[in-house]
């Protein structure tokens, strides 16, 4: 079978370089942090395909039910010859938009991007074996640095699906809501999957699963930092903890020190301790009103053409259209 063809623009000594970066400056801050986008090597794309399989684990369906109801109209509404994805994983819901655009006679072109090169090069060769004839462009990169440099002819659909837009802080989205803005002409579309607000109990379950995969998808930013930095540490020094954050209506994933800790962080020659309890913060996923996303996709220059929901109300699917 022939290769994808894939463009690095991330590649892993920059990101390498990106990590060190970002530790040093989350390991040394108070609170600590760290940047989600860390936890997807491959071991943790895998988990965090698990994830979506879990019975408390409810947006992967949700959504799913939305693209099943609404990926014909999608496709009759945009006319789309490419269809872009922001952040793609394993795109296996995106199929449902490939299958409907290809159906409706206008796609020719995919092009998923992610940071994360396994989960990527996966995808995209099971997506050349199941859609023959379509070009599958696949970029390694980061959506919120490599948009300028994206493929694909118009009209074009930029698909940023499963609720990643809310692991960005607010400025974050801003910034990438303009930057996605800037890339499209007038007329082409952005397809924006959003959790909804809800009861905190549902939500809080979600991001803390019975059988403890979301907790080790956590710790495995733990298992990164060690293979990338070379750093020492002990994932069983820390507890999972997943909390709705009320005011900010997001839910935070911390992982929390059981004890006290000290680790070595050789790359950075840095030595981090950590009090027993003092939190390491690894994750916001923002929540969303339909009044918020309008309002942040209006600021960025987009109108909001079709807003979808999933039978029970969990998960929206926004279908913008970018305004002069
Ligand atoms: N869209 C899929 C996967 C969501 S998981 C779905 O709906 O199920 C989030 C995906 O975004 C992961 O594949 C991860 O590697 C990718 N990702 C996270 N931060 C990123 C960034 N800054 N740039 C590009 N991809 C990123
Ligand atoms: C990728 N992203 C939308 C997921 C979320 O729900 O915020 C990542 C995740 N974190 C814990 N579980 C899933």
């Amino acid at each position: 079978m022939t290769e994808p063809v894939l463009d690095v623009h991330l590649t892993p000594e920059d990101a390498a370089v990106a990590l060190r970066a970002e530790a040093r400056a989350g390991l040394t801050a108070r609170p600590k942090w760290v940047s989600p986008k860390w936890f997807y090597d491959a071991v943790g794309s895998d988990l965090f395909e698990e994830i979506t399989r879990l019975p408390e684990y409810y947006p992967t369906r949700a959504e799913r039910e939305i693209l099943v109801a609404r990926a014909a109209e999608i496709a009759a509404l945009t006319d789309a010859r490419a269809l872009v994805e922001l952040g793609s994983g394993s795109s296996e819901k995106t199929r449902l938009l490939l299958s409907a655009l290809r159906n409706h006679g206008t796609l020719t072109e995919f092009v998923p991007l992610d940071v994360s090169p396994s989960a990527l090069t996966e995808a995209a060769k099971a997506i050349m074996a199941d859609y023959p004839g379509l070009r599958v462009h696949g970029v390694v990169g980061d959506f919120t640095e490599h948009l300028g440099l994206l493929p694909g002819s118009p009209p074009r659909v930029v698909a940023f699906l499963g609720g990643t837009i809310g692991n960005l802080i607010p400025e974050e989205r801003d910034k990438f809501f303009s930057s996605v803005r800037e890339v499209l002409s007038t007329g082409e579309w952005l397809l924006l999957g959003t959790d909804l607000v809800k009861d905190p109990e549902v939500l809080v379950r979600a991001y803390d699963d019975a059988q403890g995969v979301t907790a080790e998808f956590n710790r495995n930013v733990l298992r990164v930092m060690n293979r990338e930095l070379d750093a020492d540490f002990d994932p069983d020094d820390f507890a999972h903890v997943a909390l709705w954050n009320a005011e900010e209506e997001w839910i935070e994933m911390r992982l929390r020190a059981v004890r006290p800790v000290k680790a070595h962080v050789a790359a950075l020659d840095l030595d981090v301790e950590f009090a027993e309890g003092e939190e390491l913060r690894t994750e916001v996923s923002a929540k969303f009103r339909r009044e918020g996303v309008e309002r942040e996709l209006t600021a960025a220059g987009f109108t909001l053409h079709r807003w979808w929901t999933d039978s029970e109300g969990r998960f929206a699917l926004s279908l913008a259209r970018a305004i002069p």
